[in-house]
């Protein structure tokens, strides 16, 4: 049956709408699918109608060429949806529950899953620890940028809404929770925000600003968040933060110094990854690590979500091809800092973030300007958000969302 339709990438720097199979609670084989994942089943898992799904910077490194993501793979892994079927060996779960979905696909069974590091669970994807749905290398999950999809391990995946009227209401807000919320709070908290703290932000994608939100919550006395786009640093500001442009300053400690009085920081987040850009607009992919280790106290703590591969074919050398980069690290390593990297263990922080969104607390939506499209505008989607717009697109696959 193709009774299902999903955003799937072209191979040269696109994507397009297709008709694909519709989802089963078996992984079947397909453009990224592991061989040892084929015919994998799936009786803890459910079926998805999904209420909304969102387009992310991870998905642009794939769109970009600079991973080797093969043509034809599904996108998609910020998934929200009412279960529509639940597989033999689900036991919590029901048809019609409204859940989010942790990005991250992880067993609940494995010694890292048991220590909550679902980010890197060893019983998802032969390649390595750690998968994602829609997502190269990650074991061939098919994405859920789609109308349905299947989710494994549902009982200990899913996480559900109390009152689905509610939360329809907030839907902008909690479709942040499958990914970049809970990754911009990680960052800030895993970097050490705490009452009181000076945070720098590099980047003010949907991530940074998520980022940016999260150390406010926390409780940080100022945010600085830095970008080479105007219109995103103006995002950043009209919901309190300091900003500083990196097309106009090449050297952030400089600004820093300009607004604290002094040129470190506590904390800094690095929300760009390997496609960091410099002053000069060109590709730098250590830039950002050099330069938040530069303007962070002896000390201080550097979280980093943004991206870093271990494969970048469109990379400018030969090191970087490999994802070997030229890292300043004898400083970080004289300052005493503590970095922490990686996927974002999204279940650590998802059902918190989600009470701090229905109590009001929180207003992801607003922060990272959530924007509904429909699926089929899923094209014109991916090359705005590549623009650089302020914008964080939410596809609307069954058109019940408001904007
Ligand atoms: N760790 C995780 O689990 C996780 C989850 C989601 C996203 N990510 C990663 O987080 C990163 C950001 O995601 P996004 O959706 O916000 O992407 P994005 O591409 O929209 O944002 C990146 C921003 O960084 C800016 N930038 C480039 N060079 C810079 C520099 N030197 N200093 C400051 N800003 C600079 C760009 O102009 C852009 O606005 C991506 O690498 C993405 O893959 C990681
Ligand atoms: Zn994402
Ligand atoms: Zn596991």
């Amino acid at each position: 049956m193709t009774n299902n339709r999903a955003v799937a990438y072209t191979g040269n720097g696109g994507v397009t709408v297709k008709d694909i199979e519709f989802p089963e609670l078996v992984l079947k084989d397909g453009p990224g699918v592991n061989p040892q994942n084929v015919g994998r089943h799936c009786d803890h898992g459910v079926i998805l109608k999904v209420v909304s799904t969102n387009i992310c910077g991870s998905d642009q490194h794939m769109v970009r060429g600079r991973t080797t993501a093969p043509e034809g793979l599904v996108l998609g892994h910020e998934i929200t949806g009412e279960v529509i079927d639940t597989g033999r060996d689900v036991e919590f779960i029901k048809k019609g529950d409204l859940v989010s979905v942790p990005f991250n696909i992880a067993c609940g069974r494995c010694v890292n899953c048991k220590e909550q590091k679902t980010h890197i669970c060893l019983n998802v994807n032969p390649d390595r620890p750690g998968s994602a749905y829609g997502y190269v290398d990650m074991g061939g999950w098919v994405g859920g940028q789609a109308e349905y999809v299947m989710v494994p391990y549902a009982d200990f995946q899913c996480l559900k809404f109390p009152d689905k009227d509610e939360a329809m209401d907030k839907m902008l807000d909690l479709t942040m929770l499958s990914d970049i919320f809970p990754t911009g709070f990680h960052g800030a908290y895993t970097g050490g925000v705490k009452i009181g703290s000076t945070v720098y932000i590099a980047g003010a994608g949907p991530v940074g600003l998520a980022a940016a939100h999260s150390a406010q919550l926390l409780g940080a006395s100022v945010v600085i968040v830095g970008d080479l786009i105007e219109e995103r640093l103006q995002q950043a500001r009209s919901f309190g933060c300091e900003t500083i442009n990196i097309s106009e300053h090449d050297d952030i400690s400089e600004q820093i110094d300009q607004i604290l009085g002094v040129p470190e920081v506590d904390v800094a987040v690095d929300c760009v990854g390997f496609e960091a850009h410099g002053h000069d607009h060109q590709e730098a992919p250590a830039t950002v690590l050099n330069s938040i280790m530069k303007a962070t106290k002896a000390g201080g703590g550097l979280g980093i979500p943004g991206l870093y591969v271990t494969e970048d074919p469109g990379a400018s050398d030969e090191d970087a091809r490999r994802g070997s980069l030229k890292l300043d690290f004898g400083l970080g390593w004289a300052k005493a800092q503590t970095f922490v990297t990686g996927q974002t263990p999204v279940m650590k922080y998802h059902r918190g973030l989600m009470m701090a969104i229905l109590k009001e607390k929180a207003q992801i939506a607003k922060a990272v300007n959530a924007t509904v499209i429909s699926l089929e505008d899923a094209p014109r989607g991916y090359e705005e958000f590549d623009s650089g717009v302020a914008k964080k697109f939410v596809l609307d696959p069954h058109g019940l969302l408001k904007n």
